[in-house]
């Protein structure tokens, strides 16, 4: 629940001030309390004896006298805030102080002038990166004296104008953001003026599922459309929407606008890099298994991100367009330690950007850790609605490619951590939270949290900055708002200064939209406690994480997360590789046990009849927000396009042998994949699933409802190529795995008997539908 030491760095427990440009830091990453505009230092332990701003000069000790009436009044001024390079002079100017006959600086680097001086300007040179707190004393003739702090933000040179794919994207040059509508197929463009008035200029239709955008230097803007599988190119000054066709299952993703004027996208369908320009695409780099974000390095490198991690650790591979065989695999390390309620262990997974701090020396990953380790058959300790997800930004040194450890955050009552922007110093990070509604800014020198913003609106999918680092630009996707923040002060919650409407009418249905805000959210306390669990923590996008989870204390066991894309809510029968649930609304019992919320359902609907177990009485018709949500896993009636299939659709040869495989009597696999769905799924008897046991039952299956499980609900297998590992309890890697070292006895079809090529045959089939 509290941050955790290790990310309470020395400096930031020193340190509780706001400064002159009136950016606020705090230590613990409670709102800063600070006056937005008054340099007082009110915690620093060192600088503490000396406490006085500006507000309490006015005030003035008794002996001071009369202001009005006597001489001048002794009052400190350190002058403005400001930023520094390494090694580079800083003059300090206390000559706005009134008073003084003789003025001292501390540096805030533990050095300071040896005397008091009748000089208000000092000079000092900081030799290393930081936030310098330089505190003025000034002294009248009695000796009295008044203090007064300014902060010298001091970086490494800055070498970079970071380019991370992201979707809400600001222009460089001018004042104007694109921002994508997944939802609605739109891109919307939206302008300023110089006193930060906004407004929507135009809304660009684009191919099906926009998911990132970016504005080139020449305004040229690509938008990857993952479910059209084109790269789409417009222009900020109207020209004619293109597309550029990538391929059947690409699933494009992440697009940045490159330095020299091109694009790269990473394909999560088929696992790709591609880079090209308005013309099209002109290289392709193969093997990045779930590529999702992109980002440009300032070596010109391209860095992907592996979306979703194995269990070994989170990937990024780094790609040299002009040497093409040159790649480097970069990894973020499985946390190992023991969920607590302050932190948990497990492997940082969901990664959709890497940010590149503009210095060029390091790099932040903001991610979702999932705890592997938890769960009661794999070490003991059941999961818990703390132990389960929490919200990480990872660091990697530049130079080495190496993840700094100590440094990565977690961050306390949030769940995921969906985007981020650093700031045009690199000195401050935003992080967007998207299941709790919120934006923390972290103080990248410490990693300390400096100030939030909470309430922002629905599934927080990005966040981009104005050039001046004046407003932050959020995404509130599910809200349909691009949100829009004065960040210069965020010592008093700032409210918005605009909330931008993405789509003129809504796409979808009011009962989908709002059921799959309820998907989407960790904050409302019905849903969750303390802001960490989502069901799209697990189904972002209602994919599967490709986890296996340790649900033993369920009273059920190792389950692998099911996609729930085409399944249309409880469209393939019963719920559940042990048919446990008959509707959606049984998430109802999901949400009041393992996650800890309040429940949608009145605690007495809820307890009426045998409606508080699984398949006892109907949830359906009685809350209308479980409803809602039921609606919205209802509405995920669509596979995406598998890309082992020919441009038109078409098996290959080797599928089509395989489907004669899969229908024939001999292998038997239609006997139970059968129908359109591939699946006899369905109940045989009141409450009683029809399940098969395959021989893949293993010691972590452990049970259905907490009593004996005698087999499995057959699962459908469109999606396959999208969802390894497989089998209940991801005990098959490969669908090789499950015909061949998982079929031994052939009780999952007659499997033995096929040759090499027949078993490769029926695999194409498999990964086609
Ligand atoms: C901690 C990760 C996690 C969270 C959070 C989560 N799920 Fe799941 N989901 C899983 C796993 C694992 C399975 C397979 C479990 C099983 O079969 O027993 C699953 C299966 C499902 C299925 C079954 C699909 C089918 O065709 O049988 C549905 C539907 C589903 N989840 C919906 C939800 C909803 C709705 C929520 C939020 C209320 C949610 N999930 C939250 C991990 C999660
Ligand atoms: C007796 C019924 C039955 C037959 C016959 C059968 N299956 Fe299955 N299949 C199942 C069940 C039940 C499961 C779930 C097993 C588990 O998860 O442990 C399953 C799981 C699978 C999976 C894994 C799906 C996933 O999402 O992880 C694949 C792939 C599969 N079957 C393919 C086949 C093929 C190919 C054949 C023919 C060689 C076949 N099955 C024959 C019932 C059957």
């Amino acid at each position: 629940m509290m941050p955790s030491p290790r990310n309470a760095g020395s400096f930031s427990a020193a340190f509780s001030l706001s400064i002159a440009t009136g950016l606020v830091l705090a230590a613990c990453g409670e709102r800063a309390n600070g006056p937005g505009d008054a340099a007082t230092v009110d915690s620093a332990a060192d600088l503490g004896a000396v406490d006085a701003g500006p507000e309490r000069d006015a005030l003035g000790p008794p002996d001071l006298g009369n202001p009005d009436s006597g001489p001048v009044e002794l009052a400190a001024n350190a002058g403005e805030s400001s930023y520094a390079i390494v090694g580079e002079e800083v003059t300090l100017d206390g000559s706005g102080s009134t008073g003084a006959v003789a003025y001292r600086w501390d540096y805030g680097n533990g050095e300071r002038q040896s005397a008091p001086s009748d000089d208000p300007v000092a000079r000092v040179v900081y030799t290393s990166a930081g936030r310098f707190a330089a505190t003025l004393t000034v002294l009248d003739e009695a000796d009295r004296t008044r203090t007064d702090t300014v902060v010298v933000t001091v970086t490494e040179p800055l070498v970079w104008r970071p380019r991370q794919s992201s979707t809400v994207s600001v222009a460089r040059d001018r004042r104007t953001a694109a921002v994508v509508v997944p939802d609605a197929d739109l891109v919307a463009l939206v302008d300023w003026d110089e006193d930060g008035s906004f407004r929507v200029s135009r809304r660009i239709a684009v191919s099906a599922g926009p998911r990132t955008v970016a504005i080139a230097d020449d305004g040229t803007v690509f938008v990857a459309c993952q479910r059209a599988g084109t790269l789409d190119v417009t222009s900020l000054d109207g020209a004619p929407t293109r597309s550029i066709a990538l391929g059947r299952g690409t699933r494009p993703f992440g697009v940045v606008a490159t330095s020299g004027g091109g694009f790269a996208a990473a394909l999560g369908g088929t696992g790709e890099l591609v880079i090209g320009d308005g013309g099209g695409v002109t290289a392709r780099w193969p093997d990045l298994p779930d590529a999702r974000g992109v980002a440009e390095l300032p070596d010109g490198r391209i860095a992907v991100t592996r979306w979703r991690s194995t269990d070994d650790g989170a990937t990024l591979t780094v790609v040299d367009p002009d040497r093409p065989d040159a790649r480097e695999s970069w990894s973020l390390a499985v946390d190992p330690q023991a969920g607590s309620d302050t932190e948990i262990g497990g492997v940082p997974s969901y990664l959709h950007q890497l940010l590149v701090s503009p210095d060029g020396m390091r790099a932040f990953v903001p991610s979702l850790q999932a705890a592997t380790g938890e769960g009661l058959f794999r070490s003991g300790r059941p999961m818990t609605f703390e132990t389960t997800v929490r919200a990480v930004v990872s660091r990697i040194d530049l130079r080495t490619g190496v993840e700094d450890f100590e440094a990565r955050k977690q961050l306390d009552n949030h769940g995921f951590a969906s985007a981020g922007v650093l700031s045009s110093h690199g000195d401050f990070l935003f992080v967007a939270l998207r299941g709790t509604r919120a934006v923390e800014r972290i103080d990248t020198f410490d990693g300390s949290s400096s100030g939030n913003l909470q309430n922002v609106g629905w599934a927080v999918e990005g966040v981009a900055l104005s050039a001046d680092d004046r407003f932050l630009l959020v995404d509130a996707s599910l809200s349909r708002e691009l949100v829009v923040y004065d960040v210069r002060d965020l010592s008093d919650l700032p409210e918005p200064v605009a909330r931008l409407p993405t789509v003129e009418s809504e796409p979808l249905s009011a009962d989908v939209l709002m059921g799959k805000r309820l998907f989407n959210d960790s904050l409302d306390p019905r849903l969750s406690r303390d802001g960490y669990i989502a069901c799209a923590h697990c189904h972002l996008d209602g994919e599967t994480d490709n986890r296996v989870w340790d649900f033993t204390d369920r009273g059920e066991g190792l389950r692998n997360t099911i996609s729930l894309l085409g399944r249309a809510g409880a469209g393939d029968g019963p719920i559940h590789w042990s048919g446990n649930f008959d509707e959606i609304q049984d998430f109802e019992h999901d949400i009041r046990n393992a996650f800890r919320g309040l429940g949608l359902m009145a605690d007495a609907d809820f307890h009426t009849g045998s409606r508080d177990s699984t398949l006892g009485d109907p949830k359906a018709g009685v809350s209308a927000d479980l409803d809602a949500l039921a609606a919205y896993v209802a509405s995920l009636d669509e596979d995406p396009e598998s890309p082992h299939r020919t441009a038109g659709g078409e098996l290959s040869e080797s599928a089509a042998r395989g489907r004669s495989l899969f229908e024939s009597a001999a292998v038997g696999c239609a006997s139970c994949h059968a129908g359109a769905r591939l699946t006899d799924s369905r109940f045989v008897a009141s409450g009683m699933p029809l399940l098969h046991d395959v021989g893949t039952l293993g010691p972590g299956s452990g049970m259905r409802l907490g009593a004996t499980l005698s087999g499995i609900d057959t699962p459908t297998l469109h999606d396959l190529w999208l969802t390894a590992p497989y089998l209940h309890d991801g005990s098959a890697a490969t669908l090789e795995d499950v015909l061949t070292t998982r079929n031994p006895d052939d009780l999952h079809g007659t499997t033995s008997g096929l040759t090499a090529e027949q078993i490769a045959d029926l695999v194409a089939y498999l990964l086609s539908l």
